[in-house]
């Protein structure tokens, strides 16, 4: 929060609808920097390891808040035999729907499946016909899923709980809804801003709630059976202090409402 403001800036108050996918790539993704390709390296090899002797692509997946960034969705390719990309602003589901469709997704992308296709399961598949194939993109709000009866047994949601609002509340209520969307035993990738206060996107602010290793360790525990967390130091703008990426398992637990 600013200095002298005393509302808190809620999910459901931000520009959502002003989101321009073009700008948020430019700015983060066009030219791809080495903190994603370090998280892209280590997603590939923990759903490398935990795919291991599993029946070739029989995961359900699911990208929640998916926006502009399709390198979790390619994270999760060579598993799946079907990809739900989940996201809630109008125009990132344009952006996305134009990446699933048969003429292919953008070459932006190309230097993140370079890194994936380093291991022999990713090299085996023919990335964009697949993606066409087997990725279908839906407006949703992640809010929803919790409650629900859907279950997916692969998941991913980065920046997205910590990068929806301020309010603390809601963003716990974003991890947990996350998590109540794996099946037991599903591998998950979960990113996060550290300490950041908030991000711009073209003329438009959007909020954070600042998080750290032990905010995003208590938020996933409860819902965990195996976790890593990875601190990894590289700051990419001002305003933040780093990023987080939580590997993990979801446990049998069912989670307190
Ligand atoms: C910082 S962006 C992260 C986008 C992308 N996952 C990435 O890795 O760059 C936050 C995303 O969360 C989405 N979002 C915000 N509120 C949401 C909600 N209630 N349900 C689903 N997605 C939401 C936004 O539209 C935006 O795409």
């Amino acid at each position: 929060m600013e200095r002298g403001r005393v509302t808190m800036d809620r999910n459901a108050d931000a520009p959502w609808s002003k989101f321009d996918p073009e700008v948020y790539v430019d700015n983060n993704y066009r030219t791809p920097l080495e903190v994603d390709l370090l998280i892209v390296r280590l997603l590939r090899d923990y759903f490398t390891r935990c795919f291991e002797g599993a029946p070739p692509r029989s995961a359900r997946g699911i990208d929640v808040g998916a926006g502009a960034n399709l390198y979790p969705a390619l994270s999760m390719l060579p598993w799946c035999e079907k990809l739900l990309l989940l996201e809630y602003a109008r125009p990132n589901v344009e952006y996305l729907e134009k990446q699933v469709a048969p003429a292919g997704y953008d070459i932006a992308w190309d230097p993140f499946w370079d890194v994936l296709r380093e291991a022999p399961a990713y090299a085996a598949v023919e990335p964009r016909p697949l993606v066409a194939d087997i990725v279908r993109v839906e407006r949703g709000n992640l809010f929803d899923l919790e409650g629900g009866d859907r279950r997916w047994s692969l998941g991913t949601m980065f920046f997205v709980a910590d990068s929806m609002s301020e309010a603390p509340e809601e963003f716990h209520r974003g991890v947990r809804c996350f998590m109540n969307a794996l099946g037991e035993g599903a591998p998950f990738a979960a990113a996060f801003m550290k300490e950041s206060v908030g991000y711009r996107v073209g003329a438009h602010d959007y909020p954070a709630y600042r998080v750290n290793e032990e905010t995003v360790g208590q938020s996933l525990e409860p819902f965990t059976e195996e976790l890593e967390i990875h601190d990894l130091h590289h700051s990419v703008r001002p305003g933040h202090e780093g990023m987080l990426l939580a590997l993990g398992r979801r446990n049998k637990a069912i989670a307190a409402p």
